[in-house]
């Protein structure tokens, strides 16, 4: 029993830290909140949602655990939730069987196709919610490209016309948001003309200026029928995850060429990008929460591994810290949810 010990380690933890104690201020939960630096808001959410043809019951994905292929009337329903909640924006991806894919994708180009549908369906019954389309015909091609392929190559400028096309489609079914995530060259500066040629000045784009071969696409290629359909890989038009300086040339180039938001993807695993392109840049910069980073922490969840709900908010107040405007998140209502109790 000596309180000069304790004296002593004190004037020694003291003289370390210079008398800056950092537990001071993470005592109470009020006094963490007070210097909480970055925090999530639903406002910074987007929703990805797949639709399927066909009317009736959601379709669990069954590689993504909480996930469903909705109708298109389910998707109304769900962007009355995502207005409910006060999510901007919901992101549309079709489910295509293998029966109505073709080599070109020609499906895309459907002003009824699935998405348009969707999109037109949304818009008229909640005009306030934001509608974000993917412009890349992997969901609608028969060997699960984003573009045209000839001689085993994916051909650069014949896809650009056919993107443009399709971007066309979808904003004049309603599409607020274009978001090209095909990664071919030109594709933005084309589809800008194309949109204000036909005096679509106000629909916005969102590229996906640094998105990169990944792994964590397979549940995505499940959930829209393209995994059984992909042919070999797309690291001729996707970045290679070595590179870091490149993504900061995407992005500015898809800036110049007239972007007016950026998306990195995936999200956890190129924080780093994400980071730099927010900093280095002056765009609204989003991050994908991609299909495989929600379903490993499910799975994990499922096997009592992590707690998903924990994991969940940390992973997205991740990219908030990282710098992110936004995020894509299949967490989205659930979420928000969260945010809101
Ligand atoms: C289509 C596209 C993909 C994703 C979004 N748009 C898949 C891919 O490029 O193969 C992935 C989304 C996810 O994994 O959640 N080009």
């Amino acid at each position: 029993m000596n309180d000069g010990g304790i004296g002593d380690i004190t004037r020694k933890v003291t003289a370390a830290t210079g008398g800056r104690r950092m537990r001071r201020l993470r005592q109470n939960d009020w006094s963490r909140r007070l210097v909480r630096e970055t925090q999530l808001r639903t406002d910074d959410l987007i929703w990805p949602i797949f639709v399927r043809e066909g009317a009736g019951a959601a379709e669990p994905v069954s590689s993504m655990p909480g996930v469903d292929r909705l109708s298109v009337e389910g998707c109304v329903e769900a962007a009355r939730r995502a207005e409910d909640l006060g999510i901007p924006v919901v992101a549309l991806f079709p489910y295509t069987q293998a029966a109505d894919r073709d080599e070109r994708g020609s499906a895309a180009l459907d002003p009824n196709n699935l998405v348009c549908s969707a999109t037109r369906a949304i818009k008229a019954a909640v005009p306030g919610v934001g509608v974000l389309c993917d412009v890349a015909l992997d969901p609608y091609t028969s060997h699960g490209h984003d573009g045209i392929v000839r001689d085993g190559r994916i051909v650069n400028d014949e896809t650009v016309e056919i993107l443009c096309r399709q971007a066309l489609v979808q904003a004049e079914a309603g599409c607020d948001i274009i978001g090209p995530s095909d990664m071919m060259d030109g594709r933005v500066a084309c589809i800008r003309d194309a949109l204000d040629g036909a005096g679509l000045t106000d629909t916005m784009i969102m590229a996906y200026a640094a998105k990169y071969a990944s792994a964590f696409y397979g549940p995505f290629r499940d959930a829209v029928g393209s995994s059984g359909a992909l042919k070999g890989d797309k690291r001729t038009y996707q970045m290679d995850f070595g590179n870091s300086d490149e993504a900061l040339r995407e992005a500015r180039q898809d800036i110049a060429e007239g972007a007016d938001m950026i998306m990195v993807k995936p999200g956890l695993p190129y924080l780093d990008i994400l980071s730099r392109l927010a900093r280095e840049l002056d765009l609204p910069t989003f991050a994908y929460q991609t299909s495989g980073e929600y379903s490993m922490i499910m799975a994990a969840a499922e096997r009592g591994f992590i707690d998903a709900e924990a994991a969940m908010m940390e992973t997205l107040g991740a990219y908030k810290r990282a710098g992110a405007s936004g995020v894509l998140s299949y967490f989205a209502p659930r979420a928000a949810e969260r945010l809101r109790s």
